[in-house]
Formats: structure tokens, C-alpha cells, sequence
């Protein structure tokens, strides 16, 4: 893992945050930088505030639910969360059958996790959301999918924690459900990671963003779905394919991303923050060096 020391204390910096060890506690500083397919693509301006400000919504919206890790907010882009011991799996719930779910059950291979009868359709609702975990992959490597099973002889979670975690991670995702059905979107999946503090499950990293999430328009359902297309997406999917489109999957050199590219990317990232909270998205326009060194020189006083 990428970590630096220079700054006095340990950071270490994630494809998207950077994560300050402030001994008792950790500070999340959200980035612009953003990664698609595993890889660095570049920095979208005032992305990480979005990204963080939606967070701590949803963390807010979810709190009767589960305990989370934050802490306090401490700038636009920057929370103090309390410091969990990860559990190394990344809780995928899914409440469709699509993306990658549907490549492979198109294919005729088994989804771990995933247990759907013969004859679905594209993109076709399941009949309950259902979970399929994938390991955490140390950087530059790629999260490998896991059952249940494999999660309990490979150690990396007790049994009956495991099933707490299903149990919550169910709980959270049909709360986000509920509440963008009254925004006029499905959420589709996303990615859940618990850990634990002195004992507790404690929902950590970031909860019902574009960055771990997939988002449909529901009117667009309807339709979509009868014609097999996918539902029109408010989430960085729209990076994904312009860049599916230049051959790009991830292996082999990045093409070069236009500026309309970042700036269309920019706007929906704006549009999903104004849409899923109904508030209006004000840049505070302090940039990530600037905020860092900001946080930086309160720690290091
Ligand atoms: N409360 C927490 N305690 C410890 N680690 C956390 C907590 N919340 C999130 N993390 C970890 O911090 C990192 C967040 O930075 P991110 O940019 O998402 O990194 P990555 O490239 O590993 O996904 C992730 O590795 C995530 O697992
Ligand atoms: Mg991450």
C-alpha cells in the first residue's frame, strides 16, 4: 500500500483518498482524482467534495440503522472517522441483474453469491437484493469474487459476524433504495465495507456515491427494459464507456481523455450530488493540495 511519511504522519494514499493516521483516530481527505477498470485516469475539479459531502449524507440518512465511523466533518473534503480493523471483504449488493452480474450469467457461469433462476433478462429487477462479495485487492491487483464459504475457510470473517454484516448491508441498501425511489432513481448496486471498533460492526469508507454505486432514472426503466437496453445512469458509468468505446477495459495504455470527456463527467457528479440530496452543490473552491496542508499544519501545529 502507497504510504508516505513525510508530512510527520503516516498517509496513505488510496486511489481516491488520502488517509491521515492521526493515532487514535484517521482523517479521510477525498481527492479529485478518479479511476475507472482499477486505473488512475486523471483529477476532476471539486470531485471530492461531492464525493465526501454525499457520504456524510448518507451516513447521516443510514445512522438508525448502523453505527458508522464518522467522526466529525472537518472541511469541505475532509472527515475525521473513527480508525476500524477492516474486514478484507467488499460487501457487493445487488438489486438487478447487470453489469458484470449479467456478463457472466449471460456467459453461463456462476456468480459466487448470487443464486437466480434460468431465463432472466437484462437488467431485470431480482426478486430480493443479494450480495456478492468480492475480496480486497491490494492496489494494482483486482478484487476477485467470493462466496460465503470462501469468505469463512479462507479466515477473513467469522460466521457470525458475516451474517451480521449480510443482515445491515441488506438493511442500508433498502433504506438507499427507499429514499432515491422519492428522487426518481433506482439504486441499482454498490459496494459496502465494514469494519470493526473495540468489538462493534461499524459501516466505514463511503456509502451510496457514483464512485461505489450504480444509479438508474427510474422513468427510463420501463422502457429500457423492454427494449434490452440499459436504463439511462447518473454515475461515472458514462467514464467507463467513452472509454469502452476507444477499445479501453483496463489493460494496455490509457487513451488520451478529451476535456469535454472530464467536464461531462464533472457535470453528472454535480447532478447525482443536486439529485440524490436535493440540495444544491456549491464548490467551496479550496483545492485538495490546499486543503491538505490546511489539515496538515492544524495536526502538526
Ligand atoms: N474507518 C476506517 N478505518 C480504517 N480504514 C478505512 C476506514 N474507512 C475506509 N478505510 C480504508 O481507507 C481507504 C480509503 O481510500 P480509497 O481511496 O478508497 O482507497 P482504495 O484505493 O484502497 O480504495 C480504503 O482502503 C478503505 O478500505
Ligand atoms: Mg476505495
Amino acid at each position: 500500500m502507497p504510504t508516505s511519511g513525510s508530512d510527520l504522519l503516516p498517509v496513505y494514499h488510496g486511489k481516491v483518498r488520502d488517509v491521515i493516521d492521526a493515532g487514535d483516530h484517521l482523517i479521510m481527505i477525498t481527492s479529485d482524482r478518479i479511476s475507472a477498470f482499477d486505473r488512475p485516469l486523471g483529477t476532476i475539479s471539486g470531485k471530492g467534495e461531492i464525493l465526501n459531502q454525499l457520504a456524510l449524507y448518507w451516513f447521516e440518512e443510514t445512522s438508525d440503522l448502523v453505527e458508522n465511523h464518522i467522526l466529525e466533518s472537518l472541511g469541505p473534503r475532509s472527515t475525521a472517522v473513527n480508525k476500524a480493523e477492516m474486514v478484507p471483504v467488499e460487501v457487493v449488493v445487488r438489486g438487478y441483474l447487470t453489469g458484470s452480474s449479467w456478463r457472466e450469467y449471460a456467459a453461463g457461469r456462476q456468480v459466487p453469491g448470487l443464486t437466480v433462476p434460468s431465463g432472466m433478462r437484462a437488467h431485470q429487477k431480482l426478486a430480493a437484493p443479494q450480495i456478492t462479495p468480492t475480496t480486497k485487492a491490494p492496489v494494482g491487483e483486482h478484487d476477485e469474487p467470493i462466496d460465503r464459504d470462501g469468505i469463512l475457510t479462507r479466515g477473513l470473517c467469522s460466521s457470525e459476524l458475516w451474517a451480521n454484516i449480510e443482515k445491515t448491508a441488506l438493511k442500508v441498501f433498502a433504506r438507499g433504495q427507499e429514499l432515491l425511489a422519492d428522487r426518481g432513481l433506482i439504486l441499482v448496486d454498490t459496494k459496502y465495507e465494514f469494519g470493526l471498533v473495540e468489538g462493534r460492526l461499524v459501516l466505514c469508507d463511503e456509502i451510496h456515491t457514483p464512485d461505489c454505486s450504480r444509479f438508474w432514472f427510474a422513468d427510463d426503466y420501463e422502457a429500457a427494459f423492454a427494449e434490452g437496453r440499459e436504463p439511462k445512469k447518473l454515475d461515472k458509468e458514462y467514464l467507463r464507456n467513452w472509454l469502452s468505446a476507444q477499445g479501453f477495459s483496463g489493460h494496455g495504455e490509457v487513451p488520451p481523455i478529451p476535456a469535454e470527456v472530464f467536464e461531462e463527467t464533472r457535470k453528472r457528479y454535480v447532478e447525482a450530488f443536486e439529485r440524490i440530496t436535493a440540495r444544491k452543490f456549491t464548490f467551496s473552491g479550496l483545492d485538495f493540495e490546499a486543503e491538505t496542508r490546511q489539515i496538515l499544519s492544524t495536526l502538526n501545529g
